[in-house]
């Protein structure tokens, strides 16, 4: 069948679709239909089923006579480690740390939050909870303590499962004060933690809280897989927001199991057994989906990979991690490669490898930029697939389905909708506009199976996140358009989100910080462009009268404010202070226009503004720092 009319049939019947495709999952009590409809516009998939994600996930393919296969591919550059896990083992390992799990009373609903590096013991933690159908909700690790301990009193998790460090390039970064630290500063206490101890840096443990990880699960029984409801939450997945407040994206078990499957022959075209990597990171969506999920569901070896695009040790590495381990579809950020190309513009180091293996290539997370996917297709000769989604989604909202048909690639677009979706380009009413016409884009509701629910503890902000804005429809927060191929345009988001490497990070959440500090009266936080990380923020200060601390010094503690608070991740690094901040008549900030000057694009005087001489000041103050230049 074509992309068409597997799209068509989708569209005829989505409920036989979607039954069609749950054949593929091993269920103890199979769904008696696909769709509920709670009403007040919120649904459910495959909700009567009874079904374990970490059975189909391992067991169902030991039990097949795969248990030999290796299940994760372990390459660390950074340790200088390498390490096979089949399935058979994977089955093991998981079965013991879950069954250590539950005899320290961690049962089915119960929350465990998840703080680790790209280590195998990260996944098997992830599929650990699953066994029992405990909800994880992975941190990522270049978050800091504040953060962490927002999480922890949002998720209330009964258990804490840490490693003592991650490893960055040139540092390591210990886990466990960061742990120690955010416990203290949430008001909820988990009822214990265990700690993976990482040879580069072992962590005291706290007595009567902490357990050794290997010790915990010593004389234990394994667990066996405990069949959850289709709608029983399998994971929470905080995401930035406009506010400091990250929202909790949950996952349904069944809905994930059956979306997920189908997407790694469709989208991503591997078969089982192939191999699948995706260079990203557990705390991300990506990874969740993509590390973890979808190719265990699916039966194909994933990678854990530990290490970065450049530098571990140079911007080799991706290719020698598909050569070497046979590599059939690679999943990556843009900035990921924008990184390589910077040190290896002309692709010679490809060409050090037998790259043979590798079918095609996939990028998501932030915009591709037609050089990056250019440059990546001369040297690597395969085809390069952009793809749309978000953390809400879990899954591609549109990509070029390579496993069903290779459509052509129009460079700039994500390609087209997969099943499940039907997305409309909106005006400001909420009316479909015309192809090639910019427009916020919007889901028709119900979303597909493996889509956010509803947000954890919090119904209301899920409807004002996503719903309230047009009646019947989700809102992406992302506005471009379509053409009239019916392929979409993904041009920039309509909220506080930025993107920075690949990130998702809010400048509602850095201006918070900044406003926190005693100096300043009123700021704003606005990604600018970046050639690199694609977007990165810069921050605006105005100081309160009588201020009388040098410039300099206030930039330099928000720098480190926003390091202490959100993390290294957040990579802010420049602020300036002004006089006054640009703003409608209605004293609204006027951050899109900041962003214009700032990329040195053309820009309209927005006719609500108060004062426009402002504007003026900011073109200088982005000036003195290197932006705003054409
Ligand atoms: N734990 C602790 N710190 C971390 C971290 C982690 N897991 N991940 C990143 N950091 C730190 C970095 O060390 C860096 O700290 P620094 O300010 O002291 O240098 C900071 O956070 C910013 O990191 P990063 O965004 O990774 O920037 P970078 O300059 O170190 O590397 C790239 C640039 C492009 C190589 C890198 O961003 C990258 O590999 N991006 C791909 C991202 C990706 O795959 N995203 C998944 C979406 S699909
Ligand atoms: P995250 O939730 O971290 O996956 O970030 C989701 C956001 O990243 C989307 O809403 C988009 O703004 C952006 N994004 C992801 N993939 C793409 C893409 N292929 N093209 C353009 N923007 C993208």
């Amino acid at each position: 069948m074509s992309y068409h009319e597997v799209y068509q049939t989708w569209q005829k019947n989505p409920e036989a679709f979607w039954m069609q495709a749950a054949e593929a999952i091993d269920w103890d009590t199979p769904p008696s239909k696909a769709l509920t409809d709670l009403g007040g516009d919120l649904y459910e998939w495959f909700a009567d089923a009874k079904v374990n994600t970490c059975w189909n996930a391992i067991d169902r393919h030991v039990e097949a006579g795969r248990g030999t296969q290796t299940a994760i591919i372990y390459d660390s550059p950074v340790t200088g480690t390498k390490a096979h896990i089949s399935f058979a083992e994977l089955k093991d390992r998981v079965a013991l740390l879950a069954g250590a799990l539950r005899d320290k009373g961690v049962s089915s609903g119960d929350r465990v939050l998840i703080y680790m590096p790209m280590v195998p013991e990260a996944l098997e933690a992830m599929l650990a909870c699953a066994r029992i159908g405990a909800v994880h909700s992975v941190v990522f690790g270049g978050f800091a303590a504040n953060e962490l301990a927002v999480r922890i009193d949002d998720a209330q998790p009964k258990a804490i499962l840490a490693a003592s460090c991650g490893i960055e390039p040139g540092r390591v970064v210990s886990y466990k004060p960061l742990l120690d630290t955010a416990i203290e500063m949430a008001t909820h206490s988990p009822a214990f933690c265990a700690i993976l101890q990482r040879e580069q840096s072992i962590a005291p443990l706290i007595e009567g809280r902490d357990v050794d990880w290997h010790d915990f699960q010593k004389g234990v029984t394994p667990a066996d897989c405990l069949p959850v409801p289709g709608n029983h939450p399998s994971y929470i997945l905080y995401t930035s927001g406009t506010t400091g407040q990250p929202k909790g994206v949950i996952r349904h078990t069944a809905g994930q199991l059956v979306a997920l499957n189908w997407t790694m022959k469709n989208i991503y075209n591997v078969d089982p057994g192939d191999v699948f990597w995706a260079a990203s990171d557990v705390g991300w969506v990506v990874g969740h989906s993509y590390i973890c999920y979808a190719p265990l569901i699916h039966g194909n070896t994933t990678i854990v990979f530990e290490g970065k695009p450049v530098g571990t040790p140079d911007a080799s590495t991706f290719w020698r991690v598909i050569a070497e381990h046979k590599v059939r579809s690679f999943f990556t950020a843009p900035t990921a490669f924008r990184a390589v190309k910077r040190e290896d513009p002309e692709g010679k180091l490809v060409q050090n490898y037998d790259l043979s293996c590798l079918g095609q290539v996939y990028l998501a997370g932030e915009r591709a930029d037609p050089d990056t996917i250019s440059w990546a297709k001369e040297h690597l000769k395969v085809p390069i697939v952009d793809h749309w989604w978000q953390t809400e989604t879990g899954w591609a909202i549109a990509a070029n389905p390579i496993g069903i048909e290779e459509l052509p690639i129009k460079l700039g677009s994500p390609a087209v909708p997969m099943p499940g979706y039907h997305v409309e380009i909106l005006d400001d009413a909420g009316h479909p506009v015309a192809d090639g016409e910019l427009g916020a884009i919007a889901l028709k509701l119900p979303l597909p199976p493996g889509t956010l629910p509803t947000l954890w503890n919090a119904e209301e902000r899920f409807r004002s996140s996503y719903l309230n804005t047009f009646p019947g429809y989700y809102e992406t927060g992302d506005a471009g358009m379509k053409d009239a191929d019916g392929y979409l345009y993904i041009m920039a988001r309509t909220d506080d989100v930025i993107n920075v490497a690949g990130h998702r990070l809010s400048t509602g959440a850095m201006e918070e910080v900044l406003a926190d500090h005693p100096d300043v009266a009123e700021c704003a936080v606005i990604g600018v462009s970046d050639n690199l990380k694609g977007q990165i923020p810069v921050g605006f200060m105005c100081l309160n009268a009588g201020s009388e601390r040098p410039h300099s010094q206030v930039v330099a503690e928000v720098v480190a404010q926003v390091r202490n608070k959100i993390g290294p991740v957040a990579a802010f690094k420049t602020a300036v202070v002004v006089d006054r901040l640009p703003k409608t008549r209605s004293g609204k900030i006027l951050r899109g226009t900041m962003v214009s000057i700032a990329d040195g694009k053309e820009w309209k005087m927005p006719a609500t503004i108060d004062d426009p001489a402002i504007l003026d000041e900011i073109t200088t103050a982005l000036q003195s720092i290197g932006y705003a230049s054409c």
